[in-house]
């Protein structure tokens, strides 16, 4: 009978997985369950300290709702997305740069005309997007379907409005590449925002010190068929946070210099008020394959 002591305990924890039938499954779980152990030993957990940690992944779960994803919040600001997404992106080839998704994709974005302004009725200095999808060799890819999508000038996505369900998408757009690979829109200048700190993620972000802060950006999801799904953002150049995203996910070719314009008219050519803001990014797409990720929300009782 084997003893189950400090020494002797992993192997067989790790035994009884043995009869698991997909080999990737067993390999997960046999991994996990040394680098648990591995934690534990490595700290001398205590009995309080485990007590904790039990409580506080209750209260992550507890907080996830068809609408709030605590768990991936946590992944995020552990560095466990960008870490999953850096082993999966290594080779990018020229591609543009990957980043998080974040919880803020909520799918359901429609495609509108070129030019749309999709923060209409917001306050906040107005700004001009110009894009183009490319391939690797600067081909242009025409009728790709381009999620974009920010947060307000209070640092909010329409999704965390209460209202939301009634007042519909605002920053939150589609749009589709033209014959060029081409596309643009008006939004506003998104700013810095935290993450939400009404959470047990957000409480642990205070009580450690860190700031819960990420710097300006805009969301994309670039899904050109042939090609490898793209997500990721662009921020804007001077923002403070840039340096210390609460959820590591900046990368400099990311990083796009903002032009502070004060021209009547937008490229366009439709009159503007001035002073507005220029940004312009190309994205180049990998060849390959791949599903567009979906909104993932909380998993209801019965999914
Ligand atoms: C976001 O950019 O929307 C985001 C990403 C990760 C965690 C929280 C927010
Ligand atoms: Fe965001």
């Amino acid at each position: 009978m084997p003893q189950f002591n400090d020494t002797e305990l992993t192997a067989a924890v790790v035994k009884s997985f043995e009869e698991t039938p997909d080999p990737r499954v067993k390999f997960l779980m046999e991994e996990l369950v040394k680098a648990l152990h591995g934690f534990v030993r490595k700290t001398d957990l205590s009995f309080d300290e485990w007590a904790y940690a039990i409580d506080f992944l209750t209260r992550v779960g507890q907080k996830c709702s068809a609408s709030r994803q605590e768990f991936i919040l946590l992944s995020d600001v552990l560095g466990v997305s960008m870490l999953v997404d850096a082993v999966n992106h290594r080779e990018r080839e020229g591609a543009t740069e990957t980043t998080v998704l974040g919880p803020f994709y909520v799918g359901e974005h429609k495609p509108m005309p070129h030019g749309t302004d999709i923060s209409a009725n917001l306050t906040g200095e107005r700004m001009f997007v110009q894009s183009r999808v490319t391939d690797l060799k600067g081909k242009p890819l025409a009728g790709v379907a381009v999620d974009v999508w920010h947060a307000d000038d209070d640092g909010y996505y329409d999704s965390q409005r209460p209202d939301y369900e009634t007042a519909g998408p605002s920053s939150r757009a589609r749009f589709i590449t033209d014959a060029d690979g081409r596309f643009f829109f008006r939004t506003i200048l998104p700013c810095s925002y935290p993450i939400p700190t009404d959470g047990p993620v957000g409480q642990m972000i205070l009580q450690t010190r860190r700031h819960p802060n990420r710097p300006a950006h805009i969301h994309f999801l670039v899904d050109a068929p042939g090609h490898e799904p793209l997500v990721t953002h662009v921020f804007i150049e001077g923002d403070k946070y840039l340096d210390s995203d609460v959820v590591f996910g900046v990368k400099n070719d990311l990083v796009s210099r903002v032009e502070k314009r004060t021209d009547q008219v937008m490229p366009d050519g439709k009159s503007a008020e001035a002073p507005w803001h220029l940004m312009t990014y190309e994205f180049r797409m990998k060849p390959g394959q791949g599903a567009a990720p979906k909104p993932m929300m909380a998993a209801t009782e019965d999914a």
